[in-house]
């Protein structure tokens, strides 16, 4: 029996004021369609990001009070133009994702309260996602979408963000288990307070790639912390600090033509520690996935998202490192890598099918783990881990 259903997904867990509309075809064997039913393919009708880089450029990272006060500005605005572009009204939706965590807590307050709204006046249920699990499902959805066999679980997962940094084994929609991550920033952070220092501008991801095409590595000895350690975890402050060392070092005396060479020189170098260091924490991971889940070496997936995935550089880097290992890889389209609607809506929908049900009691939670279960990590300082 084929049914159809359309979510329509609303983020705002940092920067980005994010609206899609998401439709999928569903195969289903019983009359409770909720309950049974498999995704057999997906068409994303909508995607809206009102991104906020302009007001947060100056400051070199996101304000978290000028942050919600834009998410609450844009959200109708954003959410209209979404359902305007898939060709559908209010009515015609039949589920409401929204991201209720984790994240900055004003924004998160802007999305939920007015995804609430929008349920309670339609009459629409509504379901509150975890930001990471739609990062973490989002080459499920880029495959759906794409028309191909859908990629089962279990996969495993480098999560790579502005926030997050972790490996994960992705057992079920709503089931993670943690192989371990940054103990400090994340990638993302380091990226964009490199480009700070180095004063691109922001965000830095796409700055620093921009550059480092430009540059040559090995010039500057930047640090690997943790890289010989026998875990996956990782740590970038050391890096970010030695990079912040080298300019304070070099960079003021040197002519505009020196400054030049140097910012891409050092955007590679940073670039490439980061893709090795990733490389390096994927070998273990991959080898403790695939002891766990696959005995035979057939069927191994191992996905990178997140928005630091949207660097090719990082992307290539862990295309090989997974052939190497006989992992078949995915990493879904840039616009599925940084944060969007379309992510938290197929998420919603993917729990939504998983558990039948929805939660009474819709939390915003600006702290969520994915894996209750892991141990909290030592020596991860005083904020504790980031993930
Ligand atoms: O997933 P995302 O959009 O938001 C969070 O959930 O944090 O990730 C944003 C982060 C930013 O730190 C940005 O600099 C980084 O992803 N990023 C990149 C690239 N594009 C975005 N980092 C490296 N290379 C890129 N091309
Ligand atoms: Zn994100």
């Amino acid at each position: 029996m084929q049914k159809a259903m359309t979510i329509l997904g609303i983020e705002s867990s940092c920067d980005d004021t994010a609206a899609s509309v998401v439709h999928l075809s569903l195969e289903t064997k019983t009359k409770d369609w909720k309950i049974s039913s498999r995704i057999s393919s997906a068409k994303i009708l909508s995607s809206e990001i009102f991104s906020q880089n302009s007001l947060h450029e100056y400051y070199g990272g996101v304000v978290p009070e000028i942050a919600a006060r834009a998410h609450a500005e844009n959200l109708d605005i954003c959410v209209s133009l979404s359902l305007k572009n898939a060709e559908l009204n209010t009515r015609e939706i039949d589920l409401i994702s929204v991201t209720s965590g984790p994240g900055l807590i004003g924004g998160l307050i802007s999305g939920t309260m007015f995804a609430k709204g929008l349920s309670k006046s339609l009459g629409k249920p509504i379901i509150g996602v975890n930001h990471l699990v739609g990062h973490a499902l989002s080459p499920r959805l880029s495959e759906f979408s794409l028309g191909n066999p859908a990629l089962e679980f279990p996969y495993l997962v480098l999560l790579a963000s502005g926030g997050h940094c972790q490996f994960l084994e992705v057992i079920s929609p709503s089931k993670f288990r943690r192989l371990g991550g940054t103990i400090d920033d994340s990638p993302g952070e380091a990226f964009d307070k490199l480009a700070k220092l180095l004063g691109l501008g922001y965000p830095g991801g796409p700055l620093i790639e921009n550059c480092a095409k430009k540059g040559k590595i090995n010039r500057f000895n930047l640090p690997k912390p943790l890289f010989k350690a026998p875990t996956c975890n990782m740590s970038f402050s050391g890096l970010k600090a030695a990079a912040a060392r080298e300019i304070e070092k070099n960079f003021q005396y040197s002519s505009e033509e020196k400054k030049a060479v140097f910012i891409n020189d050092m955007s590679a170098d940073f670039q490439k520690t980061i893709s090795d260091i990733f490389a390096e924490k994927s070998k273990i991971a991959m080898t403790s996935f695939r002891g766990k889940y696959y005995k035979n070496l057939t069927g191994l997936k191992f996905c990178v998202c997140g928005g630091v995935a949207a660097n090719q550089s990082i992307r290539q880097c862990l295309e090989n490192t997974s052939k190497k290992l006989g992992f078949e890889f995915f990493a879904p389209p840039i616009e599925l890598c940084t944060d969007n609607g379309a992510m938290i809506a197929s998420a919603g929908a993917e729990i939504f099918l998983e558990r039948g049900c929805i939660e009474r009691k819709l939390e915003i939670r600006s702290r969520w783990p994915l894996d209750t279960e892991s141990a909290p990590l030592i020596g991860s300082g005083k904020r504790g881990a980031k993930s």
